[in-house]
C-alpha cells in the first residue's frame, strides 16, 4: 500500500509515496536523487548515510521515512549556501584534505555537524568520542578531526552554524 510522506529537505518542502516500508535512506538518494548521502553498510555500522534530522545526527539507512513525516533533514546537498559557498566544515575537510575517495566524507561531515550544534567548543576528546563510530575504510582518521577542530574554531570566532 502507497503512503504519502512529508518532510523539509534541506529547507523545501517534498512529499513522496512510499510503497511498503521504505528507509529514509533509500528515499533520499532513490526517490530524491539526491545521492551525497552513502549507502555503505545498511544496517547501522558505518555512518555513511547519516544526515541531519531536526538538527541531530542520525543514520537514514536505519529509520523508515514515514518517522520523519513533517521532520526536517539537511543532506550534504543542504549545507552549501545559495551561493555556492561551501560551509565551514566543508572547506577545512577540503584545505586539510581530510578525505581520500570521499565515501565517508558526506556522513562524517553530516556527523561533526550534529556534533557542533550540540557543543560548538569540542575538545579533541570530545570530538574522538563524538566521530568514532563513523568509520574511514582510508584511514583519514587523524585529518578528519583536525578539520572539525578547525572548522569548529573558525565558526566560533566569525560565522554562526
Ligand atoms: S549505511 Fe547507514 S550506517 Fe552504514
Ligand atoms: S575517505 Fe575513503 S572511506 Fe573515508
Amino acid at each position: 500500500m502507497y503512503k504519502a510522506v512529508n518532510f523539509k529537505l534541506n529547507g523545501e518542502v517534498v512529499s513522496v509515496d512510499v510503497f511498503g516500508d521504505e528507509t529514509l535512506l533509500t528515499v533520499i538518494r532513490t526517490y530524491l536523487d539526491k545521492t551525497g548521502t552513502k549507502y555503505g553498510c545498511g544496517i547501522g555500522q558505518c555512518g555513511a548515510c547519516t544526515v541531519l534530522i531536526d538538527n541531530e545526527a542520525i543514520r537514514s539507512c536505519m529509520i523508515l521515512v514515514e518517522d520523519v513525516q513533517n521532520k526536517e533533514i539537511t543532506t550534504i546537498e543542504g549545507l552549501e549556501s545559495k551561493n555556492g559557498d561551501l560551509h565551514p566544515i566543508q572547506k577545512a575537510f577540503v584545505e586539510l584534505d581530510a578525505l581520500q575517495c570521499g565515501f565517508c566524507t558526506p556522513g562524517m561531515i553530516l556527523n561533526a555537524y550534529g556534533l557542533l550544534l550540540k557543543n560548538p567548543t569540542p575538545t579533541r576528546q570530545e570530538v574522538l568520542d563524538g566521530m568514532e563510530e563513523n568509520l574511514c575504510r582510508c584511514g583519514s582518521y587523524n585529518r578528519i578531526i583536525d578539520a572539525i577542530l578547525k572548522a569548529a574554531k573558525e565558526l566560533n570566532e566569525k560565522v554562526k552554524i
